[in-house]
């Protein structure tokens, strides 16, 4: 049994030397990236490709004209000075992603370092996607993992508070599966960073650089209480040969 937590974007290029298929990875980038492909899935998107680059993205649009395309630079949605032909169809935050947008689609997405984090687990025995909307539903699927490895975005090279709490959260309820076997001290800090901050999410939130720049941009302000909501939906999300889909009850 092995726990660890990796905290930034440097762990990416060593994770694509590491043998990960004993491993199971689980991606958190709470701010925002897994929770608008969690919610995306949520309200019936029957599929989502992420890719690292917009020029991928557009390829696959040019391969499968059908497909929404869904990403941010800066935070901001894609758009045709970006793509040099046309706008993005979503951004990156979740609140874009309702039924009467998403339903029954597939939605290439390209994010800062969201979909970077994702392709660096290539290779895992399983790969599963993290949001606190979702957090109960996918301790429950993780109980009896043997190597789990959580794997924080980040922001740019940087670690993200928001996604260390993520970390943190679903390491502490995982705790006692671990008991026996070894838990690294990333995986200490991670959910002693959450036992901190549960009680006052709100308060804690300060800690967080990216949640400080979208409650600054009146139109993403309300990203952030979205992300933080607690364990709304009862199913999760798993990438298989670079797709992700839901798994479970919804
Ligand atoms: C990312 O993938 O870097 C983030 O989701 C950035 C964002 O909040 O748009």
């Amino acid at each position: 049994m092995n726990l660890e937590v990796l905290f930034t974007p440097a762990d990416f290029g060593a994770l694509k030397q590491r043998d990960l298929s004993q491993s199971v990875c689980v991606v958190f980038d709470i701010l925002r990236a897994t929770t608008s492909m969690t919610n995306a899935l949520a309200n019936g998107a029957a599929a989502i490709i992420p890719v690292s680059e917009i020029a991928q993205a557009l390829e696959v649009k040019k391969q499968q004209p059908d497909v929404l395309l869904a990403g941010e630079r800066e935070g901001l949605r894609i758009r045709a000075a970006q793509t040099g032909s046309i706008d993005f169809d979503l951004g990156n935050s979740p609140r874009e992603f309702t039924a009467d947008k998403v339903r029954g689609k597939t939605i290439v997405m390209t994010t800062t370092n969201g979909t970077r984090a994702l392709n660096a687990c290539v290779g895992a025995k399983q790969i599963f996607i993290a949001s606190f909307l979702n957090l109960r539903a996918l301790a429950q699927a993780l109980h009896g993992t043997e190597n789990l490895l959580l794997v924080c975005a980040g922001t740019f090279e940087e670690a993200a508070y928001e996604d260390t709490l993520g970390a943190g959260a679903l390491a502490d309820f995982l705790w006692n599966d671990f008991s026996v076997g070894h838990i690294s001290d990333s995986s200490q800090m991670a959910r002693e960073i959450y036992l901190s901050a549960e009680r006052d999410f709100a308060q804690a939130i300060q800690f967080s650089k990216n949640a400080r720049r979208l409650l600054a941009n009146p139109d993403l302000h309300d990203d952030v209480p979205f992300c933080f909501q607690r364990d709304s939906l009862n199913f999760v999300a798993q990438m298989h040969d670079g797709i992700i889909r839901r798994t479970g009850k919804s």
